[in-house]
């Protein structure tokens, strides 16, 4: 299959399970763990936590690595600004679903920050809130040299990856242990334990997609002097 005709497919794929995993955490806490509700003592606010920062720190953050490749020909800046509004938006909504447990957390006594999770998950917080004001400063603060911009894209790449991998294994871990928490009998196969189990798979498949199609040379912006252009923004 011709090169741009299999990336548009996988990239179509990719937004398929990608929206299916975001899909079934919706019905995961909206049907089945109570719904939504933010007000003090709500015993649903934490349910803003898996449902944001899967649509943010995953979904939305996949696809603002991939805008790059999607519009591998059109305007730089253009690009880059779509890139910039992805990544604030993911930044909005994991903010806020960080937020929300904290909050349900305060609301009942909880402990704070003493599960793998927890550590891992405000690890990939903090890596990410960094990658977001460096990437900031790099490549949108008037005045940074073109050497200075080529020297941090490659560290850029790397940990806008990292990061990726980070929140959708912090996203599997969390969800075992919300499943250890909420569903008694997982292991007889209920209806919840299949959303559940699909919502992982599909955030897997995502994961696969969106690694595969950054990491190929091929997808990259078109050689006919865009190449270049991208290594300092
Ligand atoms: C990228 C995705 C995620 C990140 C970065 C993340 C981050 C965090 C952080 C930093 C905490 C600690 C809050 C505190 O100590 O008060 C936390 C708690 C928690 N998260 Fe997540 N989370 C993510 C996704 C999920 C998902 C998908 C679920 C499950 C459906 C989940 C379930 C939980 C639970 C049950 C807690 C409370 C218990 C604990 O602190 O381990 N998280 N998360």
């Amino acid at each position: 299959m011709e090169g741009r005709t299999k990336f548009i497919l996988l990239f179509v794929i990719a937004q398929f399970v990608g929206l299916l995993a975001v899909l079934l955490m919706g019905i995961w806490m909206g049907k089945y763990l109570g719904g939504f509700a933010w007000y003090t003592g709500s015993p649903t606010k934490f349910n803003y936590h898996p449902f944001f920062l899967t649509l943010g720190l995953i979904f939305i953050y996949g696809d603002a690595i991939l805008v790059y490749r999607l519009f591998n020909t059109q305007n730089k800046l253009t690009i880059k600004i779509v890139h910039t509004v992805l990544q604030f938006a993911a930044l909005l909504f994991t903010i806020t679903g960080v937020q929300a447990v904290f909050s349900a957390h305060a609301d009942t006594g909880s402990a704070n920050l003493y599960s793998i999770h927890g550590w891992i998950g405000i690890t990939t917080v903090f890596m990410f809130a960094l990658q977001f004001t460096m990437g900031f400063f790099f490549y949108l603060f008037p005045g940074v040299s073109d050497s200075l911009k080529t020297w941090y894209m490659s560290a850029h790449r790397y940990w806008g990856v990292a990061i990726f991998v980070m929140a959708i294994a912090t996203a599997l871990i969390g969800s075992m242990e919300e499943v250890g928490f909420k569903i008694p009998d997982y292991n007889t196969r209920t209806a919840q334990a299949y959303v559940v189990n699909f919502m992982a798979m599909s955030l897997v498949v995502f994961g696969w997609l969106v690694t595969y199609l950054v990491s190929k040379p091929e997808y990259k912006r078109d050689a006919s002097g865009y190449a270049n252009m991208d290594a300092q923004s």
